[in-house]
């Protein structure tokens, strides 16, 4: 299980109100993207949901359970850019999650605990689609390895809710179109809610199974400090999408089978 339930969040900065009111129930498994103008508070609602802030008011279930205001291994999150260590190499940005869960205080692990958790960064790695890069480093990679990369980095710890801020927006668009499919399929094989934030509609429409608009009711410049954003639309895709299913209309589009081996 990894529903979220958001109750009547507010997120205020100062004298700014930045979210208002913000309630959503997120099923199980569902992949929502979130969309809305520049400087609506998406980024700041996945920080809420990552724990790196706390929200003014409000609430945010995981499972029922309110959310640590830290960030958890049940989270994972990958950002546009800078999600990986730039001073580790792929193998090494892969292993430091576990390494550093394994081991607190070095954050390095010997033996046995080592080389299982190097197996398990290698098959991340051949996942993702990275083999034969697991001794490069970050800049010797272009921008789509990064962010393959950069999923792995987050989906070895097994997050419940992974969290992406616009991670294929700096992407062309064909490299944009490959990750898609890969994104696809690591949604459909892990356990995961995902909750994307993208600016790209195609994007959107093409990966989620539900599209969630923030907005500002009221955005006169006067009034951009005193009313924060809130959902305005929230769309579930047709014909839907389930996790772990191909969909009866377009299996060769939508499921887990038409993705795999690419
Ligand atoms: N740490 C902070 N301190 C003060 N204000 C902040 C902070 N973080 C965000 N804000 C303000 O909150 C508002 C929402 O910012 P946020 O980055 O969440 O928007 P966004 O929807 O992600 O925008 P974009 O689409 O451009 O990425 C902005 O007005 C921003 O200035
Ligand atoms: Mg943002």
């Amino acid at each position: 299980m990894s529903a979220l339930s958001i109750r009547n969040l507010w997120k205020e900065y100062g004298d700014q109100i930045v979210l208002e009111n913000v309630s959503i129930e997120i099923e199980s498994r569902a992949f929502v993207a979130l969309v809305g103008p520049s400087g609506c508070g998406k980024s700041t609602f996945l920080r809420l949901l990552l724990g790196q802030e706390g929200q003014t008011r409000g609430e945010i279930l995981l499972d029922g359970v309110p959310l640590p205001r830290e960030p958890g291994p049940d989270r994972g999150v990958v950002f546009q850019r800078y999600s990986v260590f730039p001073h580790l190499t792929v193998l090494g940005n892969v292993m430091f999650g576990k390494e550093l869960q394994g081991s607190r205080r070095a954050a390095r692990l010997f033996g046995a605990a080592r080389h299982t958790v190097e197996e398990e960064a290698r098959a991340m790695i051949a996942a993702v689609g990275l083999s034969g890069s697991e001794a490069k480093y970050p800049a010797q990679l272009s921008g789509g390895m990064q962010q393959r990369l950069a999923l792995a980095q987050a989906l070895i710890m097994r997050p419940k809710v992974l969290l992406l801020d616009e991670p294929f927006g700096a992407l062309d668009p064909g490299i944009r179109t490959e990750i898609h499919v890969l994104m696809k399929k690591l949604w459909h094989e892990a356990p995961m809610t995902v909750v994307m934030v993208t600016h790209d509609m195609r994007e959107a429409f093409t990966l989620a199974t539900r599209v969630v608009a923030f907005e500002r009711p009221r955005d006169r410049p006067e009034e951009r400090l005193r009313y924060g954003a809130t959902i305005t639309r929230d769309i579930t895709i047709w014909p839907p999408r389930q996790a772990g299913q191909a969909s009866i209309f377009r299996p060769d589009r939508d499921g887990p089978v038409a993705s795999q081996g690419q």
